[in-house]
């Protein structure tokens, strides 16, 4: 009789504490990693551990001071994952976790708690480029272009070398190493024709430590740079080539000679 009530009792008392649970805890959050590139998964997780009773909540994700995702965690669980997928710039921010029994709470979240700062960072960047020397630019010449990124560049793991490409008319022509405190890079192109004539842009990729696969981009600043035909250069070029084939010519008769003497 005694253990009846006992027992009644416990229950009777787990049911209001339940109910008074009503209110928001914060919960931990967790992350792998605080940066990451645009495009890939960000998964962050939410720990009731040594926070919560044996009881059913419902855990929420929340962004500034708004909950943007909520999921169930059983009582005989303490961490819940969320799943960002291909994360864009606009996902940077500070991130925190919250729960309670109830499954409907308002979108803004008022409970003290301690968020982290997540940090995507972007994939390509347009920089600012210009053409260093010459700015008359004659067949045959070597023009020098200045790559610059103004104002403050994130990479990932504060990653000191990314790559920078120089793209013309939305091709990539060269990629280089742009280092990350010095904010440049520099580009050559070494005895410009007529037709490297076009419109000259640079993207830095601040996500990529390595260089990988190759992508066209949209650049946003431009330089036009317009090599000027030079009648000395082409008539250098065709003597040039006047002068290799009399050699061929010659070549082909010592041949001839040769074989007939042989033959004889
Ligand atoms: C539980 O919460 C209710 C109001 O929601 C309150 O009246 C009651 O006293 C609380 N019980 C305990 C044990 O705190
Ligand atoms: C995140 O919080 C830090 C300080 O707690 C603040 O400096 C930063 O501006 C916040 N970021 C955003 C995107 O609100
Ligand atoms: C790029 O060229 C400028 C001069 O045009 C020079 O001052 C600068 O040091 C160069 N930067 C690098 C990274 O080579
Ligand atoms: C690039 O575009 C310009 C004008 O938009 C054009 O004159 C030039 O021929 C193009 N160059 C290449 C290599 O496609």
């Amino acid at each position: 009789m005694n253990m009846i009530t006992i027992i009644l009792w416990a229950l009777a008392n787990q049911v209001t504490s339940q109910t008074n649970v009503t209110d928001i805890s914060s919960a931990n959050i967790l992350a792998q990693q605080k940066t990451i590139s645009e495009n890939s998964d960000l998964y962050l997780t939410c720990s009731t551990f040594g926070k919560k009773k044996q009881i059913q909540v419902t855990v929420y994700l929340c962004k500034g001071d708004l909950w943007i995702d909520k999921k169930l965690q059983k009582q005989d669980r303490y961490e819940t994952t969320f799943t960002i997928q291909r994360v864009g710039l606009h996902h940077s921010g500070n991130y925190s976790c919250v729960y309670s029994t109830r499954g409907d709470l308002p979108t803004k979240v008022t409970k003290k708690r301690e968020p982290i700062e997540i940090v995507v960072i972007s994939n390509f960047l347009p920089a600012d480029i210009s053409v260093a020397a010459p700015s008359d630019v004659h067949e045959g010449d070597d023009v020098a272009f200045r790559c610059i990124v103004s104002g403050p560049l994130q990479t990932l793991g504060e990653c000191q070398l990314i790559h920078s490409y120089l793209m013309r008319n939305q091709t990539i022509l060269q990629v280089q190493a742009f280092n990350v405190p010095g904010m440049e890079a520099n580009f050559t192109i070494e005895g410009a024709v007529v037709r490297d004539s076009g419109h000259y842009s640079c993207v830095v990729l601040p996500s990529k430590c390595i260089q990988e696969g190759e992508k066209t981009l949209y650049g946003n600043n431009r330089v036009l740079v317009e090599v000027k035909e030079s009648l000395i250069f082409r008539l250098i070029a065709s003597f040039r080539v006047i002068a290799l084939m009399i050699l061929l010519g010659l070549g082909l008769c010592l041949w001839w000679i040769n074989k007939q003497g042989i033959r004889t």
